[in-house]
């Protein structure tokens, strides 16, 4: 009969936020089209790891399965993506699989995206909407800036373009690309566009534009190819007409 094929998985673990971590390699029974997700579904259900040793199974997050969410990225085969969207058979082996760097990691490859939430919360990236009561429908946009909007509003937080960018790191605050973009996304809305000043003003916080260094590595990994290049250089000569308005004191300026 003949052997059963197997994909080998080396798998970067840590028991805890403040343990070591450490690598375990598995070897999983193969399956056509199989994702890396059905990968460690496999070890879920069967933990023993490449000696034979029976182990803890390994935790990672997901959620939609169909690149939505963002929940499931991590670093693969050095390269940091959606685990659910990484086939198998397009990968080199044995398959190497990290947590993202950029942030802290809650146990083996589940990290911590709180960063990016707090970001989002410090450009005020949503549109108020006051009062519990039915306002209507809002006003309508042009069909070809609502197609280009969408775009826009495809990013899910997953945190892979800050992974990608030298700039995010231990020693800066830089709150990343994909922040800034949901500022452009929310500042050319008809309703948003009311508070667009309150969002340049977060992104020339500490930590906003003033941290891009222009390595264009973000536009490069973004799985929903977010021009995030353009919305960073759309926002910075957005915040130096804000800073000008700031400096006359007058908010009619254009
Ligand atoms: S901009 Fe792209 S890479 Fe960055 S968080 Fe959004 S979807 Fe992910
Ligand atoms: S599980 Fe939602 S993007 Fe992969």
């Amino acid at each position: 009969m003949a052997e059963q094929k197997t994909v080998t998985f080396i798998i970067t673990r840590q028991d805890s936020p403040d343990s070591a971590p450490y690598d375990e390699t598995f070897n999983v029974p193969y399956r056509k089209n199989m994702n890396v997700i059905s990968g460690l579904m496999e070890i879920r259900k069967n933990p023993v790891n490449a000696k034979g040793e029976k182990t803890t199974p390994v935790a990672w997050d997901m959620n939609c399965l169909e690149e939505v969410c963002g929940a499931c990225s991590m670093v693969i085969n050095g390269v940091p993506r959606q685990s659910c969207a990484a086939l198998v058979d397009e990968l080199e082996q044995p398959v190497r699989l990290e947590p993202m760097s950029t942030f802290p990691v809650v146990r083996d490859l589940v990290i911590d995206r709180e960063r990016m939430f707090d970001a989002l919360k410090q450009v005020k990236a949503w549109i108020p909407i006051d009062g519990t009561y039915d306002l209507g429908p809002g006003p309508r946009m042009p069909e070809k800036k609502r197609q280009w909007a969408y775009e826009l509003s495809k990013c899910m937080t997953c945190g892979v373009c800050l992974e990608a960018c030298p700039n995010v790191n231990d020693k800066s605050n830089f709150i990343g690309p994909a922040p800034i973009s949901q500022a452009r996304l929310f500042n050319s809305h008809p309703t948003g566009e009311m508070n667009a000043s309150e969002r340049l003003e977060g992104l020339m916080e500490d930590g906003g534009l003033v941290g891009c260094g222009n390595s264009q590595n973000c536009v490069q990994v973004c799985p929903k190819g977010i021009p995030l290049t353009t919305s960073i250089a759309a926002m910075n000569r957005a915040a130096t007409v804000q800073s000008f308005k700031n400096f006359f004191g007058s908010d009619n300026a254009h």
